[in-house]
């Protein structure tokens, strides 16, 4: 039944399964019992491990989904009288149903964009008004993505800008990591690495997207938001309670270095992706590809065998583009047919050209 109904495709890295790997440290640990909500030793060392990779004094905490370590990441960080600089088509902004202004109970910035989809100092620079203007909500954080919703990386020294932006303006820095070790990977260095650059006071670290199964992580630095954290997120009903099926995942992912191995593939897989669809001069690239997504424009007419092919979603309804994302099970058979498709396409469309 699975082959006829489930088929590769490129619609999102939340399309594809559970790591093979992942799978089976699942079945491993189901066995007997053990301590829940986070005190089991799974969780215990998975606390170790991620001390040793970001640094002592780093704490996880689990959360069923990333809307959820984003909007409570910003409720831990801030008042209900602040507000939060993010990029306008961030997921925070964008896809969360409003839970940051609802659940968090804080005001989103939506701060415009470059051409990479990045923030920068130039355009965070003009929302720096009315400090201490009872009136007037308190900017209190800035939030980046990182990979950015385009699938651009930030340079260090992007971070390193932006850092010195915040710290300027007493702003608490948060990261969405939903597919981070695609970034880390990109720039070649390592948490702690990335930590120097950007020292957020709350990271989402995804592993969902990354070949994991409803398995988020929020990561803290500080006792205040260790402790606060515990509580919001109880309230907020984030807590998990067989955590040993999650802390198995996550450890399983950082032992090895398997979240490098897949993110190097799925990066791998968008490179091919974008040097095959090079080739096809109705098709463009869009920006460049840094991490596991290729965006490109095509001809609208081929969008249903396009579709048929490979499943994708339309990005920009607009502009006519779409997002193509790799995964860790991302082959090269799922790129050559989806070429061969659009080879034929081409084709027809030239004999039928006046
Ligand atoms: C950049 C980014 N952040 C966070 C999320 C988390 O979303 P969800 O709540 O669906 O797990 C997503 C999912 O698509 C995402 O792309």
């Amino acid at each position: 039944m699975s082959a006829l109904l489930f088929k590769n495709g490129f619609a999102s890295d939340n399309h594809s399964g559970i790591h093979p790997q992942i799978l089976k440290s699942l079945t491993h640990v189901n066995i007997s019992h053990t301590a829940s909500y986070g005190v089991d030793p799974l969780s215990e060392s998975l606390n170790a491990q991620l001390a040793d990779l970001f640094g002592d004094d780093t704490e996880g905490f689990f959360v069923f989904n990333g809307t959820a370590a984003n909007t409570l990441s910003l409720k831990t960080l801030l008042n209900t009288w602040n507000s939060a600089l993010v990029a306008d088509m961030s997921h925070l902004n964008v896809d969360e149903c409003g839970a940051p202004e609802a659940i968090a109970g804080i005001k989103l910035i939506p701060v415009k964009t470059n051409s990479e989809g990045k923030l920068t100092v130039e355009a965070l620079k003009k929302h720096m008004i009315r400090f201490g203007d009872q009136h007037f909500s308190q900017v209190g954080c800035l939030s980046i993505t990182q990979p950015t919703e385009l699938g651009t990386v930030y340079s260090i020294h992007e971070m390193q800008e932006l850092r010195d932006f915040a710290k300027k303006y007493h702003l608490k820095l948060h990261m969405d990591g939903a597919r981070l070790p695609n970034a880390t990977e990109f720039l070649q260095i390592n948490f702690k690495e990335l930590r120097k650059s950007f020292p957020m006071d709350a990271l989402s670290f995804g592993g969902t997207k990354n070949g994991l199964m409803g398995a988020e992580l929020v990561l803290f630095w500080e006792d205040i938001y260790k402790r606060n954290f515990r509580y919001i997120r109880k309230q907020t009903m984030q807590l998990p309670s067989k955590t040993r099926f999650l802390a198995t995942q996550f450890l399983t992912w950082l032992e090895n270095d398997l979240y490098k191995d897949i993110a190097q593939h799925s990066h791998k897989m968008a490179v091919q992706l974008k040097q095959s669809l090079d080739n096809f001069s109705e098709v463009k690239v869009l920006y460049p590809v840094q991490s596991n997504a290729v965006f490109i424009c095509f001809p609208k007419p081929w969008t249903n065998a396009l579709k048929k092919s490979r499943f994708f979603y339309i990005w920009d309804p607009d502009l006519w583009s779409a997002r193509l994302m790799t995964s860790f099970d991302t082959t090269q058979k799922d790129i050559e047919d989806f070429c061969k498709t659009i080879k034929t396409l081409s084709h027809s469309q030239k004999e039928v050209a006046p």
